[in-house]
């Protein structure tokens, strides 16, 4: 049996666009992902955050499922724009006191909150001002930051500055599948850079304003694999190590911007001013992980490489986003994390799978592939204990199915299903499974 060390922390995550609706109530502002979905083309079936899980309503009954499936503890965000409405300036009272009579319903359900500031939703006013490429948008961050650790940081003592600084530069900059939707490269290594010193000048504020706190920010990684041992393809899938991973961990670490893809990018990087690298590098009280997949790299550039398989290795399990099941990577970013870049503390702030789930003829929801996954993703986080990483906790991606952001309700990733016409909610396997496991702080069958 795969048993986690005492204290270890169980849990599970969302994000405020993505769960709780109530997009224009009590004074929220617009965001970016507002915008975003009420412009045509942009989310799968025009789909929107507009209701979600409607948990800004439904809050209590979430709680209590939580408290049902024994969680420890709980990954949430906070809506900006629902504070701030113009991202600076006015503070939206009702906003706060939303959060303020979860963090108490929490923390009398035996709960820890993990907050998290910013998981993708710009007010859409800081936007129209040029948002994160644009140097006043962290500022805006840190004066955000200041508001909501002053009225929650003497209950929230896990705070995470950023979900993902890369899904939202280059996804939301670069890519244009993801708010505001532009694809511009400048754009995405400023939006970038601003992210992580937002971040860096946030911790002492947040510090500051929450006795006793710990800190950190959350980033998305994944092993980044050549196709082939080709020495074209072993450079690409370095260069796309540096471009996901390298480029946030290694600023992070105080290791400054990696040399070989400044170089690759080729831009002036004029929007890094001075002692921006030195803000960016304040030390961590930890480090969030959130882990899917890995990536299997190959070089376009090389004509000979045409004729090579796909992937080197074809037969592994995808889940519905197309996504390799690929647990050892679990493994390997931990062991990195730790011994590469000397992290202080690990979280595992995000893991999970999306299936195609249906309500059974007997109302039941069972879902042995998610419950697969997460067996198979526990084990490689106690293997990595157990080689001496330091793994705090870990949380379930997610607690409810959810707005999966471009996809939208197309992918349920959820512990507990959501008929989204209905917003029933009804636990899956997964998440009795996941009360065994907690129960036992053991990876059970
Ligand atoms: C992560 C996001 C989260 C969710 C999962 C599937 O990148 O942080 O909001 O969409 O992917």
């Amino acid at each position: 049996m795969h048993t986690f060390p005492e204290g270890f922390v169980w849990g599970a995550a969302t994000s405020s666009y993505q769960i709780e609706g109530a997009w224009d109530e009590d004074g929220k502002g617009e965001s970016i992902w507002d915008r975003f979905c009420h412009t045509s083309g942009k989310v799968d079936n025009s789909d929107t955050g507009d209701v979600a899980c409607d948990h800004y309503h439904r809050w209590p009954e979430d709680v209590a499922l939580m408290k049902e499936i024994g969680l420890q503890a709980y990954r949430f965000s906070i809506s900006w724009p629902r504070i701030l409405p113009q991202g600076r300036g006015a503070i939206n009272l009702a906003g706060l006191d939303f959060y303020d009579r979860l963090m108490d319903a929490l923390l009398e359900a035996g709960i820890t909150p993990f907050a998290t500031l910013y998981h993708w939703d710009l007010p859409q006013t800081l936007q129209d001002h040029g948002g994160w490429p644009a140097r006043p948008t962290a500022e805006a961050f840190v004066e955000y930051a200041d508001v909501v650790s002053r009225r929650l940081g003497d209950r929230v003592k896990h705070w995470i500055t950023l979900n993902e600084p890369f899904v939202s530069a280059f996804l939301g900059y670069l890519e244009g599948s993801h708010a505001p939707g532009h694809t511009d490269l400048d754009e995405m290594l400023a939006a970038a850079h601003h992210l992580l010193l937002a971040h860096g000048w946030a911790v002492p504020v947040i510090r500051r304003n929450s006795p006793q706190a710990r800190v950190g920010i959350v980033l998305n990684l994944g092993p980044c694999i050549p196709a082939s041992p080709s020495v074209a393809d072993r450079a690409a899938a370095w260069r796309e190590d540096g471009i996901l991973n390298r480029w946030y961990l290694n600023p992070l670490a105080a290791r400054g911007y990696p040399a070989d893809i400044v170089q690759h990018y080729g831009r002036p990087m004029d929007f890094v001013q001075a002692n921006d690298l030195e803000t960016i590098a304040v030390p961590l009280d930890f480090v969030g992980l959130n882990y899917y997949t890995r990536r299997i790299v190959r070089s376009n550039e090389v004509p000979e490489a045409k004729n090579l398989p796909r992937t080197v290795f074809p037969n592994r399990e995808h889940t519905a986003m197309g996504w390799e099941v690929y647990p050892e990577g679990l493994y390997e970013l931990l062991g990195r994390l730790h011994f590469e870049y000397r992290f202080p503390a690990i979280y595992i702030t995000e893991n999970g799978a999306a299936y195609a789930d249906q309500v059974g003829s007997d109302g039941r929801v069972d879902d042995p592939q998610r419950v697969a996954y997460f067996k198979a993703h526990l084990k490689q986080a106690a293997r990595a204990i157990r080689a001496g990483v330091p793994l705090r906790g870990y949380f379930a991606w997610s607690l409810l199915d959810n707005f999966e952001w471009a996809y939208g309700y197309s992918k349920r990733f959820g512990l507990i299903y959501v008929d989204f016409s209905t917003q029933q909610r009804i636990l899956k396997s997964s998440a009795h499974w996941y009360r065994r496991v907690i129960a036992a702080n053991a990876v059970v069958d």
